[in-house]
């Protein structure tokens, strides 16, 4: 029986994060809008409640708020910053704004409690605060407290309520996942025995159900999202019901729409169409230079084409490889769009597909669970372990005006630097490794003559989950390498640079 845990979102930076923590510590949960009903998700598979940070101040007008209810749900809750404060707002304390807000690495005092099991009794957390805790409500001890804040975790372990100021869910919280492990495990009671592997039945269960005799297209883009849920529809479905649409923009990469469908045909055995409309795609975003116009652009095509395909099949249902990131990052709960993901709320208004006909079988998983959901439905490793490739493709890799000719110099530098790091046994250890085409164009010279060409910056990140990020570490010989071969085999380009801007505060693409 799954067991899961309810995150209410208040709006925080680092609640995906918060999901994060508890999925790896084996326990299922689920992030919910703070005022999502209670009805919709308190069922017998609830075994506990986090309330998240958030931007807000529980006495300001129009802040966020819950009811007494959740207190008698008869499952723990525990409230991290905004939550915490929350917590002792509706139970009866005080809430004030110090003097001193505290930001950053913060030392912790620890009392005791069950949050701290195994937790040093001076440990570094992580604080983003100006609110604290000034009364606790009755019953309530403290637990840990920090220079600026004496309360900084209390708990009332009769009624299971707990709340730290802090955020263990960040890595500069040492001891943090210990925190969140104590909550889950400890507290809350939960086996720790989820694995998104046990998933797949159930998820095949649910497209069954919501598909019926009904007839699929879907949209596979050669990346390890779509890759997964396509094999995943293709066993939920009987034979000539899915459909797999291969889109070919005219923004992919060197060879890869050869290399993608023999690993569809041949290795996965899926039934793919091989659509090419790179002639419309590039007509629509010629003279475009707006990063979210191209964006809007190219999502819009995307589902015209899965809709003439539709027609041609009789499909009533769209099935896509959205995950669970690409929900939240797209402002599913309250916090700010950054990019628009095309296959997040992107359908037209005019759409043959309805909403309830989108097919969405990895909604709920992270990256690393839908590859281990794929490894376990035997897709091959390569595939599996693709890099992330952007929907968009390289017209977020081309700054500025798309052109055939800016798409063919980067089509060709990107394959070259691919090709050197792969030779040097880097590729394992980065997260995404790409050629951009600035937009810039700079004075060199060759030979005995002056050029006029474009400048190619590459870039290589290392992450764990694509919201933080860090510039790899290339060795100097291999970036070198690149520069000399970049420039001596690729007309039109005369200047090669590294791009070593972290996320924040830049993001992995550079549109
Ligand atoms: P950023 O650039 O926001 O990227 O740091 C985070 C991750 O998302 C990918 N990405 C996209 N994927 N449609 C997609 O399907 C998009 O519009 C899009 N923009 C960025 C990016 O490659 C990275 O893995």
């Amino acid at each position: 029986m799954l067991e899961k845990i309810v995150i209410l979102d208040f709006g925080g930076q680092y609640n995906q994060l918060i999901a994060r923590r508890v999925r790896e510590a084996g326990v299922y949960c689920e992030i919910l809008n703070y005022a999502a009903p209670m009805a919709s998700w308190a069922d017998e598979s609830l075994r506990g409640i986090i309330l998240t940070g958030g931007p807000n101040s529980v006495y300001e007008e129009g802040a966020p708020r819950l009811g007494g209810e959740i207190f008698s749900l008869g499952v723990p809750v525990l409230g991290i910053c905004y939550g915490m404060q929350l917590i002792n707002y509706i139970l009866g304390g005080t809430v004030e704004h110090a003097d001193a807000g505290e930001y950053g690495h913060t030392e912790l005092n620890v009392r005791g409690g069950k949050l701290f099991e195994a937790v040093s009794s001076e440990t570094v957390v992580f604080m983003n605060h100006t609110d604290r805790v000034a009364q606790m409500p009755e019953g309530f001890q403290c637990d840990a407290s920090t220079r600026h804040c004496p309360v900084a975790a209390f708990s009332c372990p009769e009624r299971g309520v707990y709340g730290v100021q802090f955020h263990p869910e960040v890595r500069h919280t040492v001891e943090g996942t210990t925190v969140l492990r104590n909550f889950v495990l400890g507290v809350c009671g939960c086996k720790g025995d989820y694995r998104a592997e046990d998933m797949i039945e159930s998820m095949l269960r649910d497209v069954r159900a919501q598909v019926g005799e009904g007839k699929v297209v879907a949209g596979l883009s050669g990346g390890v999202d779509s890759s997964v849920a396509c094999a995943l529809a293709e066993r939920a479905l009987s034979k000539g019901q899915l459909t797999c649409v291969f889109v070919d923009h005219g923004l992919l990469r060197l060879n890869e729409a050869e290399s993608v469908l023999r690993t569809y045909r041949d290795a996965m055995g899926l039934n793919v169409v091989y659509v090419d409309a790179s002639e419309r795609f590039l007509t629509a975003l010629s003279g475009v230079t707006d990063p979210e116009k191209k964006r809007k652009i190219i999502g819009e095509l995307f589902v015209r084409v899965f809709e003439e395909e539709a027609k041609k099949t009789g499909a009533q249902f769209l099935l896509q490889g959205t995950i669970y990131p690409d929900r939240i990052e797209s402002g599913m709960g309250g916090s700010a769009t950054i990019k628009s993901h095309h296959n997040v709320g992107g359908l037209p208004k005019d759409s043959l597909f309805k909403k309830e006909n989108i097919v969405e079988p990895l909604k709920s998983l992270f990256k690393d669970e839908v590859r281990a959901v794929g490894e376990a439905l035997g897709i091959p490793r390569r595939m599996v372990w693709r890099q992330p490739f952007p929907g968009p493709g390289l017209a977020v890799r081309v700054v500025g005006e798309i052109t055939r000719e800016k798409l063919d110099i980067l089509r060709k530098s990107d394959a070259i630097y691919l090709e050197e790091l792969e030779n040097a046994g880097l590729s394992e250890n980065i997260w995404q490794s790409f050629a951009v085409l600035t937009g810039s164009k700079t004075v060199g010279v060759m030979g005995d003559g002056r050029t006029y060409a474009y400048c190619v910056a590459l870039r290589a990140v290392t992450s764990d989950d694509a919201m933080t990020v860090e510039a790899a570490e290339l060795p100097y010989p291999v970036l070198k390498k690149c520069v000399s071969r970049i420039i001596g085999e690729v007309p039109g380009v005369n200047r090669v640079v590294y791009d070593i801007t972290g996320k924040p505060p830049g993001t992995i693409e550079w549109e």
